[in-house]
């Protein structure tokens, strides 16, 4: 078997940096927004701002991205490897049901996702050589954000918005297992002010800024 040196580790990830911005990813299970197409028609202001999350949502998940390529490829075990590849798979998913849904009400993608990628990636590898343990803990706190952050999503939606809805729902049962298995696999509880202060900042700054652009 081939190994990779670092060059050509540099090679790939630039290749799954590239695919995650501008190629919309397979999905093996549907949208959960495929079983209401069409379900009640949205008034402009609605359209506009349910686009507007939706596109928060897809930053979100180009963000999950670039953190478990990160702690995948920094991870200290096959096991732990493994586990953040399995992730980012369903993580790519939510990219398509996200995407279908941006196109479907008219809107775009965000223009700063390269910067929400490799921001990521960078935090993501900062993680991974904390050793596994830290790396878990940084999982297992990002979906708990997560959660809560799609919680006050399904607020926010139009109520009358069943396709999105659908989405964020099922989207945030999969954090929520993202997260439980981080856990049971060991992860270490992040210091206070990673938690309270680094955290909840920096996603604060990529939700606003992807609302707009
Ligand atoms: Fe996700
Ligand atoms: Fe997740």
């Amino acid at each position: 078997m081939r190994v990779f040196n670092a060059f050509d580790r540099l090679i790939n990830e630039v290749d799954a940096s590239l695919r995650t911005l501008f190629v919309k990813p397979a999905t093996m299970r549907p949208s959960p927004a495929e079983q209401h197409k069409n379900a009640i028609d949205l008034t402009n202001a609605e359209r506009i701002n349910a686009g507007r999350l939706m596109r928060v949502n897809h930053s979100g998940e180009v963000a999950a991205q670039g953190l478990y390529r990160a702690q995948a490829l920094t991870a200290r075990t096959p096991e732990i490897r493994a586990q953040m590849q399995h992730s980012s798979d369903e993580e790519n998913e939510h990219l398509n049901w996200c995407e279908t849904r941006i196109d479907a009400l008219g809107t775009h993608k965000s223009y700063l996702n390269p910067l929400w990628y490799w921001g990521s990636f960078a935090i993501g590898s900062i993680a991974g050589k904390a050793g596994d343990r830290w790396s878990l803990g940084f999982v297992k706190e990002t979906e708990d954000q997560v959660v809560r952050h799609l919680n006050q999503h399904l607020t926010q939606l139009p109520a009358n918005d069943i396709e999105d809805l659908a989405v964020v729902k099922k989207m945030k049962a999969d954090e929520q297992h993202h997260a439980n298995v981080a856990a049971s696999s060991g992860a270490s509880r992040l210091p206070l002010i990673v938690r309270k202060v680094f955290m909840p900042v920096t996603a604060k700054v990529m939700t606003t800024l992807s609302y707009r652009l």
